[in-house]
């Protein structure tokens, strides 16, 4: 989704835009443009890639400033050509406006300025905002108060960037629904829609809340709400450098945030588990007191870290969880109550169908608690409370060591509900806590011995439909790794619950179908093995292909694979977190040996910023 930087200060600000622009690419986008004050306001803006703007600065040269703002765009109203990118002019070219979001009733601000004679240039709701802007700039003769009387008429979600040539080293910015956060400088401020627009310059940021509006100069920042009252924004850190932003030297970022998962699961256990427990010291325990059901929301990867927590926390604490899709569960209508726990699982934290469904639950009066993996997001500032994920910036579109770092938040979670309400032995709960601090070593030992995987994809470049089956905290794993399959290598691919083959899926083998089988480990309690090898001697029999991921040593699996490939001995929980590590390699290399584009897959963005 869209991408947006703001500068004021004694650099060239051209050059700060661009490379803010550049570090927020994953983001997804299909057009890029950037607005600079020096003495007079200028704009260059391009359709298409970031190379394409840095072309047409090229050239045709920017008058450079010390002001300015830049944005990247993913195109909802109006179609991804020159005119349609952001920034959008108005005032006779004096003032620009970049927009990430979606106004609502943009068609009926339209056309009370239609009806005033404004002419438009494109088909963005983005411009008319910024012709209400210069409307009441020209009334008011400032710029935040031109900018906090246009916000209060808009609905829908938004953050708004504007500059004017009136009024040098100022830029004004305004957030509903959609991401901005402040960087701190000497003598210099930025606005970004998430810290990686600034992080080269500064890690010291403020969060900006809901329904508030925040004026940059070189020297200071304001922070208003859209009464004009003023605000104390939050003052965060941000944990991670530029460098960790960048590939690093792998060819990939997806490549490079698989070799993170380990990492991403020490991070966040971190601190986390002490003398055999569970502390979330940043929770505040009133929120899990007295609860006596966990609804669990999210979308694609985060929905299934959600329901491989569901299993464990039910385990644990005794009470039913559900897992629902966030835009499922906003408009059903759910049957919850304060003492339901909402627990919203989000990378970004600002995926909007999860965001609304947070902001309902609360509405309803249930306790809203947020999983996320980025400081100062939307969504953990719409929670009661938050638990955030360590996994550092995650930039390839397809999610990986985020959904482990779910699933380590979610099990936290489960056993701090289980401590809180009793239902949980000390044996059980240290064996627990042992076993996920042992994790991260084991994600290493599955990355480690994952080179057959490669190869597996190269015989495998042609396929166009895979299988995939999973019993259990398995279940969840399948569907995972279809999702990615879905998002890399552009197949179909569909994930089954194992049970569920003689109902129906069967009916789909035949000679060659390629078909990956999570086996659970043969000393689960279930003994659930028994029943997902006969599973595979089914499919087997009708010419199935089979890869099973297996606990290392489960001669049971042997007779009756075409491959296995070995996960560690682990906690039967545990197993998930490893199981899946071969799903996401297989289709970051199956991808690569399609010569598909890895870490910014067709049609998709990092973060769904619009419902
Ligand atoms: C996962 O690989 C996809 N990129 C997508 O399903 C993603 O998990 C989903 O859009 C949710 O994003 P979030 O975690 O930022 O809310």
């Amino acid at each position: 989704m869209c991408g947006i930087v703001g500068y004021v200060g004694p650099r060239g600000s051209a050059a700060v835009l661009l490379g803010g622009l550049g570090r927020l690419e994953y983001r997804g986008y299909d057009s890029a443009g950037i607005a600079v004050i020096s003495d007079t306001l200028d704009l260059r803006k391009r359709a298409g890639k970031l190379v394409a703007l840095r072309d047409e600065l090229e050239s045709n040269p920017i008058v450079d400033g010390h002001t300015g703002i830049g944005h990247t765009r993913w195109a909802t109203h109006g179609a991804p050509n020159d005119v349609n990118a952001h920034p959008h002019l108005a005032d006779g070219g004096k003032l620009a406006l970049i927009h990430n979001g979606i106004i609502e009733n943009f068609a009926e601000l339209k056309a009370e300025l239609l009806a005033e004679g404004v002419e438009f240039l494109s088909e963005t709701d983005s411009e008319v905002a910024a012709h209400l802007v210069a409307r009441e700039y020209r009334e008011c003769g400032n710029l935040t108060e031109a900018l906090r009387r246009v916000v209060s008429r808009l609905h829908g979600a938004f953050t708004l960037l504007v500059v004017h040539e009136d009024a040098p080293n100022v830029v004004v910015g305004a957030r509903r629904n959609s991401p901005l956060v402040i960087g701190l400088g000497e003598g210099e401020n930025f606005l970004g829609s998430d810290v990686a627009a600034f992080i080269e310059y500064t890690r010291n940021a403020l969060a900006i809340g809901q329904d508030q509006l925040v004026t940059i100069t070189p020297t200071s920042v304001d922070v208003i709400d859209f009464d004009g009252n003023p605000v104390t924004p939050e003052p965060f850190e941000v944990t991670w450098d530029a460098s960790a932003a960048e590939k690093g030297g792998w060819s990939s970022f997806m490549a490079k945030e698989i070799s993170e998962e380990p990492q991403a699961v020490a991070d966040t256990l971190r601190g986390r588990l002490v003398d055999g427990r569970v502390e979330l010291s940043d929770l505040n325990p009133a929120l899990l007191s007295g609860i006596d059901r966990v609804v669990i929301i999210g979308c694609g990867t985060a929905a299934y870290a959600g329901m491989v927590g569901k299993y464990a926390i039910e385990q644990w604490a005794r009470i039913p969880v559900d897992v629902e899709l966030s835009h499922e569960f906003r408009y059903r209508d759910p049957v919850v109550n304060d003492r339901t726990l909402v627990v919203s699982v989000s990378q970004s934290g600002e995926t909007m169908d999860t965001l609304m469904a947070v902001k309902y639950a609360g509405e309803v009066g249930c306790r809203t608690l947020s999983i996320c993996n980025t400081q100062g997001a939307t969504i953990p500032r719409e929670s009661d409370g938050v638990i955030y994920t360590h996994a550092g910036p995650e930039v390839a579109v397809a999610s990986t060591k985020a959904f482990l770092a779910q699933v380590t938040a979610l099990y936290l979670l489960g056993l701090a509900i289980a401590q809180e309400n009793g239902n949980i032995s000390d044996t059980v709960l240290a064996d627990m806590v042992r076993d996920l601090a042992a994790t991260p070593d084991q994600l290493k030992t599955v990355i480690e011995h994952s080179e057959r995987i490669e190869t597996m994809a190269k015989w495998m470049a042609d396929t166009r439909a895979v299988l995939l089956l999973g019993r259990h905290v398995g279940y969840p794993v399948a569907l995972e790794g279809a999702l990615k399959l879905k998002e890399l290598a552009y197949i179909h691919a569909e994930g089954f619950a194992a049970g569920e083959l003689k109902h129906g899926p069967i009916a789909l083998i035949e000679p060659g179908q390629i078909v990956f089988v999570i086996v659970p480990s043969p000393r689960d309690p279930n003994s659930l093995n028994a029943k997902v090898v006969s599973n595979i001697q089914e499919i087997r029999a009708r010419g199935a292909r089979v890869i099973a991921i297996a606990e290392q040593g489960d001669a049971g699996v042997l007779p009756y694979a075409d491959e296995v490939i070995p996960i560690p001995l682990a906690n039967p929980l545990i197993e998930p977190m490893l199981a899946v590590v071969p799903l996401h390699i297989f289709a970051m290399e199956l991808a690569s040996a399609k010569g598909l584009d890895v870490d910014q897959p067709r049609n998709l963005a990092k973060s769904v910023t619009v419902e």
